[in-house]
């Protein structure tokens, strides 16, 4: 087996998989080679050498800002009570299913279990899958028909979320109604050489091929299909890691349909020019997002007449993305490309002890889900304001921005609003926190809570 391991993989210069082959139990070797096999070595080979290189930098000469239902606008083509009507019908015909994708690592936050168990709950301490399931679960209730939830995991996050999901009865999605399904991998290679890394003698330096893996894996392992035999036509997607996600919102569902859209997305307006979020533009009557870093500063300062950012929908990784749209793109084997990110990936070096680099020493190979905007008919933007659906957990506690404080601190925050808006008076540093199950959004808590309500101390808002 060695011998032809080891042919193959001379092809790409990669025999130092095998150094440490003469050391390793059969059934290590046995893994090893698995591994192996299901490397795409041309493939990396090519990525490696920057043959499939991204014009993202070209692009943004040309942008201009998206098609846009903007939040304070009078212009809109469509407003948001057609759309909000027009999403209701969608979502009681039963066809808005949710995905949620999973399978990061999680790496900045340092949290040993995968990201979706983390205790996010500001009073609660339910976890960030606990609370997005149920905002699924309230949805298909309100709207009389269960919404579907698929969920995209790694493989070093799939068994744990599969069980986690399992011992809390699916948080009250029928079994049927939660599809889990793992994407696949890619392994990471020394940006000095390109050569494969090894994380242990027996095993490749392998991590998620990125949140745009989503699509291969959706149609690989037939949940696309089977979403659309359920009579799914548009994906409500969004991430782990925002708790405030307004999922469901039935106006964004009904501007998507009354466009005639097949990929919409929501944006935040863009605090500063550099601002850290993907930026959504329009280049040739097509919607692309530019990566943060891969913005011109020139390009970023662009002002229009009245002195606001030409560049200024900021993505949040919430988008809604038709079901045939998904189908045809799967069909194209290369529709998404491969981004190279250069980072810290412990390895073990040819003494064979184990690295842990101080300094990023690799390359990953990531696909991007926002990579097929550009593909999409009639692709527009939705602003909403960042307060009311934007609070991504990243960072460990004590950093800058995006911890678990800033988080909670935003529900709380967002919370307080909705009850004040019900009428109620919440006392100066009282925290709150609203269950979905108890309500979904401002409206819903308005028809809960009697206004003149006083709220003097601490209180989780659940039904009973
Ligand atoms: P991030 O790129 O922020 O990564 O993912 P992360 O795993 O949460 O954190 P770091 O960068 O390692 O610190 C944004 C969203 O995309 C998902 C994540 O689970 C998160 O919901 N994702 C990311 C995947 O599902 N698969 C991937 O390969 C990458």
């Amino acid at each position: 087996m060695k011998q032809k391991l080891l042919d193959n993989l001379a092809q790409y210069g990669q025999e130092h998989l095998l150094r440490f082959w003469d050391r390793l139990d059969p059934r290590q070797q046995e893994s090893l080679a698995a591994e192996i096999a299901k490397i795409d070595f041309a493939l990396v080979h090519r990525l490696y050498e920057r043959q499939d290189e991204d014009h993202t930098r070209a692009l943004a000469d040309r942008a201009g800002p998206p098609p846009a239902v903007r939040m304070d606008a009078t212009d809109n083509r469509f407003s948001h009570k057609a759309a909000r009507e027009r999403g209701q019908e969608a979502l009681a015909a039963g066809e808005i299913a949710a995905v949620v994708v999973a399978g990061g690592q999680g790496t900045r936050l340092g949290f040993e279990q995968p990201k979706g168990m983390f205790p996010i709950g500001p009073l609660s301490r339910n976890s960030l899958l606990q609370i997005l399931t149920e905002k699924v679960v309230a949805t298909g209730k309100r709207h009389g028909v269960p919404v579907p939830m698929a969920v995209m995991t790694s493989p070093a996050t799939h068994e744990p979320t599969q069980r986690f999901l399992a011992e809390h009865n699916h948080f009250g999605l029928s079994e049927d109604n939660v599809l889990v399904f793992c994407q696949g991998t890619m392994p990471a290679v020394d940006a000095q050489t390109g050569k494969v890394l090894l994380a242990a003698k027996d095993r490749i330096a392998l991590s998620p091929d990125g949140h745009g893996g989503m699509l291969a894996a959706m149609a690989r392992g037939g949940v696309l299909d089977s979403l659309v035999q359920r009579g799914i036509r548009t994906l409500f997607y969004f991430q782990v890691d925002n708790p405030l996600v307004q999922f469901g919102s039935a106006e964004f569902i009904g501007h998507h349909r009354l466009t005639d859209s097949e990929l919409s997305t929501q944006v935040i307006a863009k605090q500063a020019p550099r601002e850290r979020v993907g930026n959504v533009v329009e280049v040739n009557g097509r919607l692309h997002v530019i990566e943060y870093s891969d913005l011109p500063d020139d390009v970023a300062e662009r002002r229009t007449a009245d002195g606001s950012l030409a560049i200024w929908a900021g993505s949040i990784a919430v988008h809604l993305m038709d079901t045939a749209f998904l189908q045809r793109m799967a069909g194209q084997a290369e529709a998404l490309p491969f981004h190279r990110a250069h980072k810290k990936v412990p390895y073990v070096a040819e003494d064979g002890r184990l690295v842990e680099p101080q300094e990023p020493n690799g390359l990953k190979f990531e696909r991007f889900i926002f990579d097929l905007i550009p593909a999409a008919r009639n692709a527009m933007v939705v602003e909403i304001d960042r307060r009311q659906g934007f609070a991504p957990l990243k960072n460990a506690p004590g950093a800058a921005e995006d911890t678990p404080e800033h988080v909670r601190a935003q529900m709380v925050a967002e919370h307080r609003r909705w009850l004040a808006a019900a009428g109620a008076t919440v006392g100066g540093g009282v925290q709150v926190e609203i269950s979905p199950l108890f309500a979904l959004d401002i409206e819903e808590t308005s028809q809960k809570i009697e206004p003149g309500t006083q709220v003097t101390q601490d209180t989780y808002f659940r039904i009973e």
